[in-house]
């Protein structure tokens, strides 16, 4: 059997959960492959910006790999920007909730404050307050925060950069990607277990 037949959950028995439980750890261990395919998408229209999305994700995770940045962060650099084309006006939550089962939840921070941080070197030409990201000045994830988007993001729209291909990143990528999704999945009860309500 490869599908439960239950019409409802109501119907549903121990085996239709086991069943269902194997098949959602194979879709979670292909996750990173799916979500490569997402950054993907970042190639080609560059919407004005000097290099494109793409382009811009390669060459932040190869700044912050050459700033000596650990592993975890260097694959935060990488995928920062994945569902900007989903998501462009609030990208930033799409790339932490899609990290944050899988890294420390300061970096989801950071992945999820890094718009408005960015926007210190961009928001007063629109007429907004270059300085918002100094309300969190006391968040613990403030300091790593202003290093990543200073030091990595803002700098990397230089089409001129040695930028480091995608097949650089991809083992690290599936080792952090790989790591049980926030700290486990829960096991199927056993048979032999008491029901519980
Ligand atoms: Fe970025």
């Amino acid at each position: 059997m490869t599908q439960a037949h239950f019409r409802h959950f109501g119907e549903a028995q121990r085996d239709d959960w086991a069943l269902i439980d194997a098949r959602f750890r194979d879709y979670v261990a292909d996750a990173p492959r799916r979500v490569l395919a997402h950054l993907n998408n970042l190639a080609g229209d560059t919407h004005g910006y000097p290099v494109d999305r793409y382009e811009h994700c390669l060459q932040t995770a190869t700044r912050a790999l050459r700033d000596g940045a650990d592993e975890e962060m260097v694959v935060c650099a990488l995928l920062h920007d994945i569902g900007d084309d989903l998501a462009p006006a609030n990208h930033a939550e799409i790339a932490a909730a899609i990290l944050e089962p899988f890294i420390d939840p300061l970096n989801a921070w950071m992945i999820r404050h890094h718009e408005l941080f960015q926007g210190y070197h961009y928001r007063h030409y629109f007429g907004l307050d270059r300085h918002a990201r100094e309300a969190y000045r006391d968040h613990p994830a403030y300091a790593r925060t202003v290093r990543f988007c200073d030091d990595w993001d803002q700098t990397s729209f230089d089409p001129d950069y040695d930028t480091l291909p995608l097949s650089h990143f991809l083992p690290m990528v599936e080792r952090v990607l790989g790591r049980p999704p926030f700290g486990g999945l829960p096991d199927p009860v056993p048979e032999t277990q008491r029901e519980q309500d």
